[in-house]
């Protein structure tokens, strides 16, 4: 039915997009903001001020008998910078925790290879991090983890900076480790806010996230990072981000919280702090060096503390065959994650163009955060795309769900300036039609630039020809400017595009 409706949903992405951004703009001017600590730096304020190494603390251990305390030692050898009030009120649901429990075994056993990784967007890719690789927070857990164990710790950071959580259900497979054993989520800014407790396409995107990671061969133990929504200049109320609605589904799936919203509130609103103040810890929306480090202190805190439950509650084989059950079906009503996604992007996706006039395939970002797609400024120029081929068995062909027809999620640009439209239809034995504008209509003084995705029906009627998309950019604008940029394809097997609802709004952080 999603399928039968899509030409009907890409109306609703742009409108969907106007309506998120919306709530994020307004929500400034409307929502009364609780009496927190403001977020201003002095003139000479410096994004790469280090951890101050003389607030670092450790944790003791009282009570213990000698052999717990023997083998725990080596993971309690680690120095946390977040006070301890606050490390402790980030801890979230921690619920029965059947597979980190499982995790944090194999991890103090050492006998086998563990793999590591996290999804997410720019904070915890990195960015303003003074070292990437080395004090961003994912790196300094990789780090301690690797300390602790005799296992070989392998790690892989698959964060896509301006991207929502929806963009991972389908493109996952360039950032996860198929055989991945612990994976962290962080999405909690991407995903901006919805206050539906009911059919919250936020929640209901990362569902499909969630249940698609737990099915991966290994049952990965998968944990929530949940972020403040720290903006360059405010900060939304403590309520204000989809953590809590998605508090549903951490405890629906035996899945963990960490909660880096808790503990700053704690060192800005109550208790204000000096060196944890919003604007010591953040910079432009990212966390600096203290916020990186705040946050593996609490990923951290969250395996030791798993730790000491594994000797005063060791796990029991009801708690083994209870970890082997199945999934249990969505919370939300046929809400299943896609049966298979296939995402190309980067060069898998250029390799698609089999003719482009006026058009250049370009990188708009830069080495360590790439932005490539093909971007065209002029109107009536042509790319042609080949999505399948006669008699190959590709993605297209793979893809078809019903009567030839497939669904199509084209990830293009959205953006405040100098944006134009684009049409849309298909060539040979396809059919296919849209329209993409990228400009977005934003309040005065607000510049965001986001990717999209609109779904687009493809019916391939007669598949002894290929089946080619072309973009066409058009005279018709609603800014100053005609660009318009692609960046990428998804061909999705699922019977359920809910998760791709969301994503017309990802912000470029
Ligand atoms: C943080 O803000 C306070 C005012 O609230 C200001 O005194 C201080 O210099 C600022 N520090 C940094 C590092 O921006
Ligand atoms: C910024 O300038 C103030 C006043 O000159 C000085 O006290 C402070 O140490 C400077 N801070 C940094 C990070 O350079
Ligand atoms: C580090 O923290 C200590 C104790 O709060 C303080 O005295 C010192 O000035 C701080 N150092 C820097 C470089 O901010
Ligand atoms: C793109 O095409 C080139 C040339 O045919 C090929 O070598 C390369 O492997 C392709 N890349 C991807 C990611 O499909
Ligand atoms: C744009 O307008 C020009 C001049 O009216 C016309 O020749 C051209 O076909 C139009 N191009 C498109 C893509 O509509
Ligand atoms: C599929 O195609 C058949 C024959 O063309 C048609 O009768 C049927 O209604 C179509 N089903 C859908 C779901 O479009
Ligand atoms: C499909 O395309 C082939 C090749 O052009 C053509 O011979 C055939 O008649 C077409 N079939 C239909 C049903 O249009």
């Amino acid at each position: 039915m999603a399928i039968v409706q899509s030409l009907l949903l890409i109306a609703g992405f742009c409108l969907q997009a106007n309506l998120l951004l919306g709530n994020i703009v307004s929500a400034h001017e409307n929502i009364d903001l609780p009496e927190s600590v403001p977020l201003v730096h002095p003139a000479n304020f410096s994004e790469t001020t280090p951890v101050n190494t003389s607030w670092l603390w450790r944790k003791s251990f009282y009570s213990l008998n000698p052999d717990v305390a023997k083998a725990l030692r080596p993971l309690f050898d680690y120095q946390f910078v977040l006070p301890e009030q606050s490390l402790r009120a980030g801890l979230g649901y921690v619920g029965a925790a059947r597979r980190l429990r499982k995790f944090v075994t194999d991890l103090l056993e050492g006998s086998r290879t563990l793999k590591i990784g996290v999804v997410g967007g720019s904070i915890s890719h990195g960015m303003i991090a003074s070292n990437r690789g080395v004090t961003d927070w994912f790196s300094i857990f990789v780090k301690w983890l690797t300390s602790v164990t005799k296992a070989e710790v392998k790690s892989l950071n698959g964060c896509r900076p301006a991207t929502p959580s929806s963009y991972m259900v389908f493109c996952m497979e360039h950032s996860v480790d198929p055989e991945v054993d612990l994976i962290v989520i962080e999405y909690s800014l991407n995903d901006g806010f919805d206050d539906s407790i009911a059919k919250n396409s936020i929640v209901m995107g990362k569902e499909q996230l969630v249940r698609r990671l737990m099915k991966l061969t290994n049952q990965p133990a998968v944990v929530f990072l949940q972020v403040p929504h720290v903006w360059p200049h405010y900060v939304h109320p403590f309520y204000y981000t989809p953590e809590d609605v998605e508090g549903a589904l951490v405890a629906y799936y035996d899945v963990q919280t960490v909660s880096l919203r808790t503990s700053m509130f704690l060192l800005n609103l109550h208790n204000p702090t000096p060196g944890f103040l919003w604007n010591e810890t953040y910079s432009n929306r990212h966390p600096m060096d203290t916020g990186h480090k705040a946050m593996a202190d609490l990923v951290i805190h969250l395996i030791q503390e798993v730790a000491v439950g594994l000797y005063t509650w060791p796990i029991s084989e009801e708690e083994v065959s209870w970890r082997k059950m199945p999934l249990p079906p969505p919370m939300h009503e046929g809400n299943y994650e896609p049966t298979s996604a296939t995402c190309l992007v980067v060069e898998a996706f250029a390799n698609l163009s089999i003719f482009s006039e006026g058009w250049q395939w370009i990188n708009e970002g830069t080495d360590t955060k790439p932005k490539w797609g093909f971007v065209s400024t002029i109107p009536g120029s042509e790319l042609i795309l080949r999505l399948g081929r006669p008699g190959v068995n590709g993605l297209a062909a793979a893809a078809v769900v019903k009567n030839a027809t497939f669904p199509l999620l084209m990830h293009y640009l959205g953006s405040y300036t100098s944006m134009g439209q684009a049409d849309v239809d298909c060539l040979g034995g396809c059919y296919c039609q849209a329209r993409l504008d990228g400009w977005m209509s934003l309040p005065n003084g607000v510049k965001a630039t986001v990717t999209r995705m609109a779904l687009i029906d493809v019916t391939w009627k007669n598949q002894s020809l290929p089946c080619d998309l072309r973009l066409t950019v058009l005279n018709e604008t609603s800014s100053d400017g005609h660009k318009f940029k692609v960046s990428g394809v998804v061909f999705a097997s699922t019977n359920s595009l809910t998760s791709s609802h969301p994503v017309s709004t990802w912000t470029d952080f």
